[in-house]
C-alpha cells in the first residue's frame, strides 16, 4: 500500500535507506562478516568470468556491478542486454558464470537466455527481488534483493539493492581469493544508508533543480565518466520513461564525437561528478557544452574539487558512489514527470514486468 504517499515511486525511493539496511542484515552473520550460502560460494568459486545478463534498469545496475566485481574481486565481468545476448552470444570463457539481474524475476528476454545457457550446461545465479519467481526457480542459485515489493513501473529501489548485493558478492569473492579489501563493506553500506536518509529529507532541493532544468525542456543530457556515466544511463532512462523528455546518458568525453551537435541555447545538461580520478576531465566536458549554450547543472560529491556546483553530495567510497548519485536523478525525474502532468506510476506504453520477448 502506498499509504500517505502520492505515488508508489515516491514511497519506493524513500524506502532505499531501509532496503540497504535490510540487505546488510540478510547478508551478514553475527560476527558482522559477509555470509553467502554454500551454493552461491561454490558457483562463484568455479567461475573464471562473470556474464551479467539483464534489461533496462537492471542492466544499468549491472554496469555498476561490473566495475565493482572487476575492481574489488578481480574477476573479469561482462554485462549484456538480454534481448541481444540470446541471439548474438559472445565467445564464452571456459568456466562462465551467468548472473541474471531481474527485479521481477519474470522478464522474458532474460528467461530466454537462461533457458539457452542451461541447455549448454552452464551455471546461473539469479539476483531478484521476488522469491519463487521464474528466473529464481530456474537458476542454480538465487541471491534475493530484499527490497520489498516494487510497484511503480519506474524501478528505483531495485537498482540500489542490486548494486549493494553485487558489491556483497564482489567482497565475498575477493575474500575467498585472499585479495586485499580496500575498505570494510558493511559499515560503509550502513553509512550509505544514513546519507540516503539525509538526501531524501531534502527532496525540495531536487524538486527545485527539476523545475529549473527539466520542467519545460524537450530534451536533456546526463553526462559523467566511469561509474558516473553508468548512473547517467539510469538517469536518462528514468527521465524518458516517466516524463517523456528525450534524454541521453553519455560519457562526457564522447560528446564531442557527435552528440554535442545537439546542444543548443538552454539545453539542460546534468553532470554527475563523484569520481576524483576524472573530476578535471568531466569539468572540461561541462565547459565544452556551456560554451555552446548549455544550461549545466553539476551534482558532485565531497572528495572531488568543486567549482560552481549546484549540489554537493556527502562523500562515500567512490566505488559505491552510484548508490548515492542516483538519488538526485531519480528525484529529478519524478518531479519532472509530476510537473508535466504525467502518470508517474504507470507511464504510457510500459508494463511493470515485460513477459514477452
Ligand atoms: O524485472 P526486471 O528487473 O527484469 O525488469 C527489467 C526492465 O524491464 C526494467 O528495469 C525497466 O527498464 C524499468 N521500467 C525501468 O525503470
Amino acid at each position: 500500500e502506498k499509504g500517505t504517499y502520492a505515488h508508489y515511486m515516491l514511497k519506493e525511493m524513500d524506502e532505499q535507506p531501509a532496503v540497504i539496511r535490510n540487505i546488510i542484515q540478510h547478508y551478514q552473520n553475527d560476527a558482522g562478516d559477509i555470509e553467502l550460502t554454500e551454493g552461491v560460494r561454490s558457483l562463484v568459486s568455479e567461475a573464471d568470468r562473470i556474464y551479467i545478463v539483464a534489461c533496462g534498469t537492471s542492466y544499468n545496475a549491472g554496469l555498476v556491478g561490473k566495475d565493482i566485481l572487476e575492481r574489488i574481486a578481480g574477476i573479469p565481468t561482462e554485462v549484456h542486454v538480454s534481448s541481444e545476448f540470446g541471439y548474438n552470444m559472445p565467445l564464452l570463457s571456459s568456466r562462465p558464470l551467468f548472473v541474471f539481474l531481474s527485479q521481477s524475476g519474470e522478464t522474458a528476454d532474460s528467461r530466454a537466455v537462461l533457458v539457452e545457457v542451461k541447455k549448454r550446461g552452464y551455471k546461473a545465479l539469479t539476483m531478484t527481488n521476488v522469491p519463487g519467481s521464474t528466473l529464481s526457480r530456474e537458476a542454480n542459485e538465487t541471491m534475493l534483493l530484499h527490497a520489498g515489493p516494487e510497484i511503480a513501473v519506474a524501478s528505483t529501489k531495485a537498482y540500489t539493492a542490486q548494486i549493494a548485493v553485487l558489491a556483497i558478492l564482489a567482497y565475498d569473492i575477493a575474500r575467498a581469493n585472499g585479495k586485499e579489501l580496500p575498505f570494510e563493506l558493511m559499515p560503509e553500506l550502513a553509512r550509505v544508508a544514513t546519507i540516503m536518509d539525509s538526501i531524501m529529507s531534502q527532496k525540495e532541493l531536487f524538486e527545485d533543480l527539476s523545475d529549473r532544468y527539466l520542467k519545460t525542456t524537450p530534451n536533456t543530457f546526463f553526462i559523467g565518466r566511469g561509474l558516473d556515466a553508468s548512473v547517467c544511463l539510469e538517469g536518462a532512462l528514468k527521465v524518458k520513461e516517466i516524463s517523456y523528455i528525450q534524454a541521453e546518458g553519455y560519457p562526457g568525453g564522447e560528446l564531442k564525437h557527435g552528440s554535442i551537435a545537439l546542444i543548443e541555447d538552454g539545453t539542460p545538461v546534468i553532470a554527475l561528478i563523484s569520481q576524483p580520478k576524472t573530476n578535471l576531465n568531466i569539468r572540461g566536458n561541462v565547459k565544452e557544452v556551456v560554451a555552446r549554450g548549455a544550461n549545466a547543472c553539476i551534482i558532485s560529491m565531497q572528495g572531488v574539487e568543486h567549482e560552481n556546483d549546484e549540489f554537493i553530495l556527502p562523500h562515500v567510497e567512490p566505488i559505491l558512489a552510484p548508490l548515492i548519485t542516483v538519488l538526485p536523478v531519480q528525484l529529478m525525474a519524478y518531479y519532472a514527470a509530476l510537473a508535466r502532468g504525467c502518470d508517474v506510476d504507470k507511464p504510457r506504453n510500459l508494463a511493470k514486468s515485460v513477459t514477452v520477448e
